[in-house]
């Protein structure tokens, strides 16, 4: 594929939102080593990606202008770099376009590239996509799935094939309707967990049809403070709605109940370190995703089975990915925005 040119969308500084979104054709690049060039058959966002334009994380992110955004990708192997040893061309698989900084800190980097034609990946954070699971099924997994995993299994303690036998836990999903949350809805069910969710009063129907035992419009006043309509205390909250202050969360704890928050803000950061100073038996933990290959695979089977599904919001070209930058910033997708080149 040497000098051969692909159609990407990138952005040249911070700010801008969808407008700051560029047409270009520029190289496909090459893979290196451990890593393998796909071609692209979808791409999920996630509002990480535009608070990244938005220069939420900088300086850390992105590394350097022009930045092609987009991880979360499906696609076909077309060439494979030194070194790589499971995947050939013709594999379809489904990988997330970061960068390893250290897997003892747990630090990885956001390495975009989705938005185009043609990606590279790491070997390590690739995985094959069997028939079963369509492409854009299963680029909406990456973070979106792996963060729902990992809040329930590694921060809420839940085990998810089994834990019949353990006492069912009360776990509250918000924001279930969005990406992070239709899939926390659906893991939490396959263990013993009775799950309460919060989204807005034109999803309620669809957040129980995805198996939530009781939903509460966010509008509604007991929506807003978080109450179980069953009176139930909840043993972990998993926070994908943004910032609520801890009064919120605090009357609707059991003793030992946790907030998993993965939209931690400098005040939940305050509280989080708090609530550790004074040994409080209520705690909230903040989580940042870490991408893992072996739970991606999971997630990949679990939709394969049937178990998990994915609910797309909408497809859009890449020919008009500022169209689904713009419903991303938008707040308000049920389910995920998938881009297709
Ligand atoms: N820490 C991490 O590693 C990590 C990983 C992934 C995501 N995140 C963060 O987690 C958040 C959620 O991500 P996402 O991909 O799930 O977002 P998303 O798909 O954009 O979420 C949109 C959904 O959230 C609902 N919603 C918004 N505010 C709500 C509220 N107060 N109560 C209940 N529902 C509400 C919206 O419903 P309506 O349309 O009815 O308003 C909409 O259906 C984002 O801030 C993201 O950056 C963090």
């Amino acid at each position: 594929m040497a000098g051969k040119l692909m159609h990407a969308v990138r952005y040249d500084g911070y700010g801008g939102g969808a407008a700051g979104l560029k047409h270009v054709e520029i190289p496909v690049p090459a893979p290196k080593n451990g890593e393998v060039l796909l071609k692209l058959e979808a791409t999920s966002l996630n509002p990480v990606d535009w608070k990244i334009q938005k220069g939420m994380l900088r300086p850390f992110l992105p590394r350097k202008f022009p930045f092609v955004p987009g991880t979360d990708v499906a696609g076909e192997v077309i060439e494979i770099g030194p070194g790589v040893k499971n995947f050939n061309a013709g594999d379809k698989v489904v990988a997330m376009l970061n960068h390893t900084v250290s897997d003892q800190l747990h630090l990885y980097l956001n390495n975009g590239g989705g938005l185009a034609e043609f990606a590279v990946a790491k070997e390590s954070l690739t995985v094959k996509r069997p028939a079963e699971v369509s492409a854009a099924e299963a680029a909406a997994l990456p973070i979106a799935g792996l963060t729902a995993l990992q809040a329930l299994t590694d921060s809420a303690g839940v085990k998810l094939d089994g834990g019949a036998s353990e006492k069912q836990k009360n776990i509250l999903i918000t924001a279930a309707s969005g990406g992070v949350g239709h899939y926390a809805v659906q893991l939490a069910k396959l263990g013993n967990v009775h799950v309460t969710a919060t989204c807005g009063a034109r999803n309620i129907e669809f957040v129980k049809s995805l198996g939530a035992d009781e939903v509460l419009d966010y509008k509604t006043p007991d929506g807003a403070a978080l109450k179980s309509p069953s009176g139930r205390k909840y043993d972990a909250i998993i926070q994908c709605a943004s910032a609520m202050p801890w009064s919120t969360f605090e009357p609707n704890l059991s003793d030992n109940g946790k907030v998993i928050d993965i939209t931690p803000g400098p005040s939940a950061l305050a509280t989080f370190a708090l609530k550790k100073l004074t040994f409080s038996k209520k705690q909230l933990v903040p989580l940042l995703l870490i991408p893992k290959a072996q739970n991606l695979e999971y997630l990949v089977g679990l939709v394969k089975e049937g178990k998990v599904k994915t609910v797309i919001d909408s497809k859009h070209p890449l020919s008009k990915a500022e169209d689904a930058w713009a419903k991303s910033i938008d707040g308000h997708a049920t389910g995920k925005i998938i881009v297709e080149p």
